[in-house]
């Protein structure tokens, strides 16, 4: 892990710089916006995918930090997007951006954050990376609309969330590496090795964080149960319903449906989960899906970037917070 720690704090000012630059160039009617979300920090793991992945196949191209940048700034079209449809209060600890410049505002900012991030990768001049992009943003999309067909529904399977997570983070995930792939010229086989991998690693990624949300709030810095009171079936949820007798999961099942637990409700469902070893049940699903991302990292050349790309598979299986 420490090769991982040291790319990360080596790389980050970079992908800033990057960052920063994309977003002087947009227009001043939405930059304020972006920088806000900026400023709040973030981990970067797009960028940082995309620049691991295009090294780990020989391009030492500095278009990697504008592409990485394209694909943070995509991301945080969707995060703008994502906060005024769950309506929340706070975003890496600092208010979330409606909250301070207004609804009508953000959905429109979002709208060219989008742009801009297309506009970059198109600026590269070539067709399949607009493809990758593109077909990322719809899956995205797409992934969201799902998650909002079955929310409050207690009769989803493992499959619907699957549907859900694959869509609304796994893609955009995967783009982050194929894009990277692409621009270092590779052919068909490979890129589709780096967009496996991303995929996989993402679907953990997700299904980790749904994992994550049952921990204690002094562990994560987040209110606990988020997902519960937002009526969001995650794997640790579905864990726990099958676990309980007839006549709790009914009761269950009434409250999930109508939104109606009680912050108390909500802290003691967490503790259950955690306590069943609903969460852990999750962390070993989230791990099969880390097998297959490592299965199609093990097709890339033997590089360093290959032996960081291994660990974060391994920070992304035993992450905290
Ligand atoms: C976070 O999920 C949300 C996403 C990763 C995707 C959001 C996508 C959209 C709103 C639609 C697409 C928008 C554009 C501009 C293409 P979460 O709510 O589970 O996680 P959180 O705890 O970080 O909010
Ligand atoms: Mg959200």
């Amino acid at each position: 892990m420490q090769e991982l720690k040291r790319i990360l704090s080596a790389e980050q000012p970079n992908i800033n710089r990057a960052l920063g630059c994309l977003t002087a160039e947009l227009p001043q009617a939405a930059r304020p916006v972006a920088e806000h979300l900026f400023a709040a920090g973030g981990k970067r793991l797009r960028p940082l995918l995309t620049l691991l992945t295009g090294r780990a196949f020989g391009c030492r191209d500095k278009g990697l930090y504008t592409m990485g940048a394209a694909i943070e700034m995509l991301h945080a079209a969707t995060l703008l997007h994502d906060d005024i449809l769950d309506d929340a209060a706070t975003r890496r600890g600092q208010p979330t951006a409606h909250t301070l410049y207004g609804t009508a505002k953000v959905i429109l900012a979002g709208d060219a954050l989008l742009a801009k991030a297309l506009l970059t990768v198109s600026a590269f001049g070539d067709t399949r990376l607009t493809a990758s992009v593109s077909e990322a943003v719809m899956r995205t999309a797409v992934g969201e609309i799902a998650e909002f067909d079955i929310l409050r529904d207690t009769g989803v399977s493992h499959q619907n969330y699957l549907e859900v997570v694959t869509g609304k983070t796994a893609w955009m995930l995967r783009a982050s590496c194929e894009l990277g792939a692409l621009l270092a010229g590779v052919d068909e086989p490979l890129a589709r090795a780096a967009a496996d991998f991303g995929l996989e690693l993402g679907v953990a990624f997700q299904m980790v964080d749904d994992a994550l949300d049952f921990a204690p709030a002094e562990t994560t810095g987040k209110p606990r149960g988020g997902d519960l009171r937002e009526g969001k079936m995650t794997p640790p949820l579905l864990s726990y319903l099958a676990s309980l007798s007839d006549d709790e999961a009914r009761a269950f099942r009434a409250a999930f449906a109508e939104g109606a637990f009680s912050d108390e409700a909500v802290e003691a469902v967490s503790a259950a989960v955690v306590a069943g070893g609903h969460a852990r049940r999750a962390r070993d699903i989230a791990e099969e899906h880390l097998d297959r991302a490592a299965a199609a990292l093990a097709l890339f050349p033997e590089s360093d970037e290959r032996v960081v790309l291994r660990q974060l598979l391994g920070y992304i299986q035993h992450r905290e917070h």
